[in-house]
């Protein structure tokens, strides 16, 4: 098949595909998605298919305004409603109780549904105009990092969708706040866009799914599916150096090999002479390293490299989001300073 591009003028094109059945590349302001009609689990299973992603892991429902919760959800608490109100559209997604509509090809079988609503006006217009939920992961390759541009997601999925819709490059850069709020306390399974600090401030104790900081062992089960998968790595093997940026920059230096590359801040760009370096933003800038991390890691697949050595950005604030895709992408291969 011959993936067409489509742009913020092809509205109506692109609602064709979703309720046609077919896949869509779609913009959010976290990562680029695979789209599909969420009512449809043909459709459903062709976003599996595409992106080799295990059956178990379930799939977000994406809207284009709150009134459509109640379409798709059931016994929804009030704090569902406070948090839209602050955070939606954005990059927020609550897992809720389903109703029977939702298919199983959607939730993996579970009684609970990720909801989602994007703020991107191309994405929601196309949702209005398709009038279906849009179930969409990440549009990478499962295990890949995830596309925060069109031309990343063409990478893995040319060929293999209908269409892209190319909105430019993601504001936000890494995927949403996971919030499951079908438990007391509510708990954080996956930072993103929403910091933690923020969830606090509307929803009081939050607990955070111990998957979030740590390698889960064979076995454990972590709340969010998906948190349990190798993911976001690289082809060549990561180590994350925590510490204060020039004492990692520091360490880095010494452990550099021949065919060795450096994920780091701006300010220690020209200090790794000989090695391929990505950088990441300055290293006060969180926002910045959020947008720039799935870059850097793809990044890598294209040059020669050996093994990567990556400065650890603090975990405050979208921090914490940015530490867990790193950690992630090295399999929690960490060393502390
Ligand atoms: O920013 C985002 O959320 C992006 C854009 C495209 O919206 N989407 C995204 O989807 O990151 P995906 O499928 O790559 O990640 C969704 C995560 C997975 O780890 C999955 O296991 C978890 O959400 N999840 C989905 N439904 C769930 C449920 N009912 N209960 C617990 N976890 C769920
Ligand atoms: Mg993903």
């Amino acid at each position: 098949m011959e993936t067409q591009r489509l742009t913020a003028h092809d509205i109506e094109r692109a609602a064709g595909i979703l309720t046609s059945g077919g896949l869509l590349g779609i913009p959010t302001e976290t990562v680029y998605g695979l789209g599909a009609n969420g009512l449809n689990p043909d459709a459903v299973h062709a976003i599996f298919e595409a992106k080799g992603r295990p059956q178990d892991n379930p799939l977000i429902l994406h809207i284009p305004t709150e009134d459509w919760l109640e379409r798709y959800c059931e016994d929804i608490p009030a704090t569902a409603y406070a948090l839209a109100a602050r955070f939606w559209p954005g990059p927020l997604t609550m897992i809720l109780p389903r109703k029977p509509i939702v298919p199983d090809a959607v939730t993996a079988g579970l009684d609970t549904v990720g909801m989602r609503c994007p703020d991107c006006a191309v994405t929601r217009a196309v949702i209005t105009a398709a009038d279906v939920p849009v179930a969409a992961p990440s549009g990478n390759t499962s295990g890949r990092p995830s596309p925060t541009t069109a031309a990343a997601m063409l990478e893995d999925m040319d060929g293999k969708i209908e269409a892209i819709l190319d909105d430019g490059p993601c504001a936000v850069g890494v995927e949403s706040t996971i919030i499951d709020l079908t438990v007391i306390p509510p708990r954080l399974l996956r930072p993103g866009g929403v910091t933690l600090e923020e969830l606090e401030e509307t929803l009081g104790e939050v607990e955070v799914d111990e998957a979030v900081r740590r390698l889960m062992a064979p076995g454990e089960q972590p709340k969010a599916p998906g948190m349990k998968y190798r993911h976001y790595a690289p082809k060549a093997p990561v180590t994350v150096v925590k510490g204060e940026p020039s004492c990692t920059a520091a360490y880095i230096q010494l452990k550099l090999q021949q065919g060795s590359g450096v994920i780091c801040f701006d300010e220690f760009k020209d200090s790794f002479p000989d090695h391929p370096v990505e950088t990441i933003g300055p290293a006060a800038d969180p926002a910045a390293q959020a947008r720039h991390i799935f870059e850097a890691l793809r990044a890598f697949d294209h040059l020669d490299v050996t093994d990567i050595w990556a400065q650890s950005p603090s975990d405050e604030g979208i921090g914490l989001a940015v530490t867990n895709r790193l950690n992630k992408a090295a399999g929690f291969h960490i060393v502390e300073l």
